[in-house]
């Protein structure tokens, strides 16, 4: 399976992707998380991606792409990959197309999340991360079993920097400004899916995975 989930910051994009990846035993590829981890690890590029990200921009598209043609080198690619948060513009999704063809691969599923503003706003401020491994909770709608404390390895749960309200608004402008576009694109190919990101947790992926698995 080679899948893109694609949807506005705080749509649940990489919630699903913890799903799919186990259903599907294929790597979970989040541009976002490598930058993270890039920066955890002090590289040069981890530096100047987190400048752009806390201002809530986008890290520029050599970097990013760079990034994601390395990844893909890597052997657990061969087997298959789910994509979250690339491509987030038109030119990276060109240089996605490009990067497929050199490696003789062809997309499966692009799966767009549709989610209104003001609901982003409330996931986005009850979304809590661990810092250790990066799983996904909310206060509400996905607590962990111990207050702030990771139900995979016991690690705190912290604020994203990017998710102050501010640095949102920031986000879901540039979203639709640079990343909606995307959308028409995948749409003009006639490969994408839409789903409705209002709906639960479990709907979501109940309905995402029923999609995928009538189309195998
Ligand atoms: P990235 O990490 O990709 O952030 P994002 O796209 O803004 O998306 P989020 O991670 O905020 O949201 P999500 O859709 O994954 O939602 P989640 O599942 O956590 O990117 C960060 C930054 O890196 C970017 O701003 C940019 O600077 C840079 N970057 C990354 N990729 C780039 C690229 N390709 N090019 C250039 N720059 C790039 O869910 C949110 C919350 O809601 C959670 O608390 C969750 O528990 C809860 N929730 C999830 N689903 C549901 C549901 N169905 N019902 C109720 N609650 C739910
Ligand atoms: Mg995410």
């Amino acid at each position: 399976m080679r899948i893109i989930l694609m949807g506005p910051p705080g749509a649940g994009k990489g919630t699903e992707a913890e799903s799919l990846v186990k259903h599907y035993h294929i790597p979970h590829i989040s541009t976002g998380n490598i930058f993270r981890e890039l920066y955890k690890d002090k590289t040069t590029v981890g530096k100047i991606a987190k400048e752009f990200i806390d201002r809530g921009e986008l890290v520029p598209d050599d970097i990013t792409n760079e990034i994601v043609r390395h990844r893909l080198s890597h052997a657990d690619a061969k087997k298959g990959f789910l994509f979250d948060g690339y491509p987030r513009n038109v030119n990276q999704a060109k240089a996605f197309d490009e990067m497929l063809i050199s490696f003789g691969w062809k997309l499966d599923a692009v799966i767009n999340f549709s989610v209104p503003d003001e609901v982003i706003v409330k996931r986005i401020s009850g979304r809590r991360v661990c810092e250790v491994c990066g799983a996904v909770y909310h206060t509400e709608n996905k607590p962990p079993k111990v207050e702030n404390i990771c139900d995979v390895d016991g690690g705190m749960l912290i604020q994203r920097v990017d998710d102050m309200e501010k640095t949102v608004q920031r986000r879901l402008r540039i979203y639709n400004q640079q990343t909606a576009p995307v959308i028409g694109y995948y749409e003009e190919k006639g490969s994408i899916i839409h789903v409705d990101g209002t709906k639960s947790i479990q709907e979501v992926d109940q309905t995402i995975k029923k999609v995928l698995g009538e189309m195998n």
